[in-house]
């Protein structure tokens, strides 16, 4: 199938655009700003934990406007395991290999939703006794998250709907659609959970 067509079927099966690839653009700046400010005074720098496989574009975009010296962790949990979009519980798929160790800390994701997979981070961090653990998401849903958890770095906060591209997928795929959208319900066909989620 030609390229123009491929990319007319993905085109297809999406509802709307959440949050545009030039939207997305100034923000994730905005973001980098603030991080660059509140880091600059570390000249050690700092680890940016992130989890996988979401948080993949979104880090890869934030960490090119940050003038700091890093390194770079991944950790991996599967919460939805196969084609569906509830969350199960998080099993650890990738675990940390890093020290962080009187080291600062930011750890990076796509979204925050329930905060489930933040919280657990953020405790398996703080175990290994860093110098301080900051948070920073593009995404988030409020009034979904359980208990008072806060990120100090928030991109958007959006609607409660089912979100893909950028990094972020529904079956394992739509990562690399540039912008952030809401896929036609029809398509959670197999997944009722998500079909509620996404309406
Ligand atoms: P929790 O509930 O632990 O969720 O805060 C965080 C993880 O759940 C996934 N997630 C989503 N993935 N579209 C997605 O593609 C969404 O709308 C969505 N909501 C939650 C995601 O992996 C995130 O890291």
């Amino acid at each position: 199938m030609p390229r123009t067509d491929i990319i007319a079927t993905m085109q297809a099966d999406i509802e709307r655009v959440l949050i545009s690839r030039r939207q997305i653009a100034a923000r994730v700046g905005e973001l980098a700003d603030q991080i660059s400010g509140r880091y600059a005074q570390y000249p050690e720098g700092l680890v940016i934990v992130s989890v996988l496989a979401g948080a993949m574009v979104f880090l890869a975009d934030l960490i090119r406007h940050l003038p700091l010296r890093m390194r770079i962790a991944l950790v991996g949990f599967s919460s939805y395991p196969g084609p569906a979009t509830e969350a199960g519980d998080l099993t650890c798929v990738c675990p940390l290999d890093i020290d962080v160790e009187r080291r600062h800390v930011l750890v990076v994701d796509d979204i925050l939703d329930t905060g489930r997979t933040l919280r657990r981070v953020v405790s398996d961090l703080r175990r290994m006794k860093p110098a301080s653990v900051r948070t920073c998401v593009l995404l988030r849903k409020p009034g979904k998250t359980e208990g008072d958890f806060e990120p100090d770095f928030v991109g958007f906060d959006i609607e409660d709907v089912f979100v893909v591209g950028y990094g972020l997928d529904y079956d394992d795929q739509y990562r690399n659609w540039p912008d952030l959208v809401v896929l036609k319900p029809e398509l959670y066909g197999a997944s009722p959970a998500a079909c509620d989620r996404a309406s």
